[in-house]
């Protein structure tokens, strides 16, 4: 099986848009964006986020053992940009872009998010060039109930129509 085939048919789900943060074991803050994240178990609360071993939070997170899902809005789109590399901002830079607060854990959470999930590592999977984050869920916030999510299809940003 190819490559492109599976990039190709990978472009055709529709992913929401995340940033995972992490803090460094000196405090420093990173951020990546990630659709590579999906919902693991209820009891306990737990997720799992994919991220390129080679990102900071990739590097990051399996050392500090807490990282943050922050679930974007449309009105975030600058936000996930940043985040992806794509306006020169890096490292600690990026968190200029957007409004930034923290849970209580360290965690960057963003303001407005339409949902954040703090999360304490329960274990790291290292998958060929990834690194699967497996996280209890310590804390969630939610946003606004009118927010339009933040979406990626087909190589684009875009958001939900209403309900059909
Ligand atoms: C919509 C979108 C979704 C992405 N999803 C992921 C993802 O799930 N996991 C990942 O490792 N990188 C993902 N990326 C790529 C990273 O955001 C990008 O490589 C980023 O620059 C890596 O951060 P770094 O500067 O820390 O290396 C995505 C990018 C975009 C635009």
């Amino acid at each position: 099986m190819g490559t492109q085939a599976f990039k190709q048919a990978m472009r055709r789900v529709t992913g929401a848009v995340t940033v995972v943060t992490t803090r460094g074991i000196q405090g420093e803050r990173r951020g990546v964006t990630a659709t590579a994240v999906c919902s693991l178990s209820v009891a306990p609360p737990a997720l799992i986020a994919c991220v390129n071993r080679e990102t900071w939070v990739g590097q990051l997170a399996p050392a500090s053992r807490i990282f943050c899902v922050n679930v974007l809005a449309r009105a975030q789109c600058a936000v996930a940009e940043a985040f992806a590399g794509r306006t020169g901002h890096v490292a600690e830079d990026r968190f200029a872009v957007g409004d930034w607060d923290e849970h209580e854990s360290g965690t960057p959470a963003l303001r407005d998010a339409i949902a954040s999930f703090d999360c304490r590592l329960e274990r790291s999977v290292d998958f060929a060039s990834h690194v699967v984050l497996v996280g209890e869920v310590v804390r969630t916030t939610v946003g606004p109930a009118q927010a339009e999510p933040l979406l990626y299809f087909d190589g684009a940003f875009t958001t939900a129509v209403p309900p059909i």
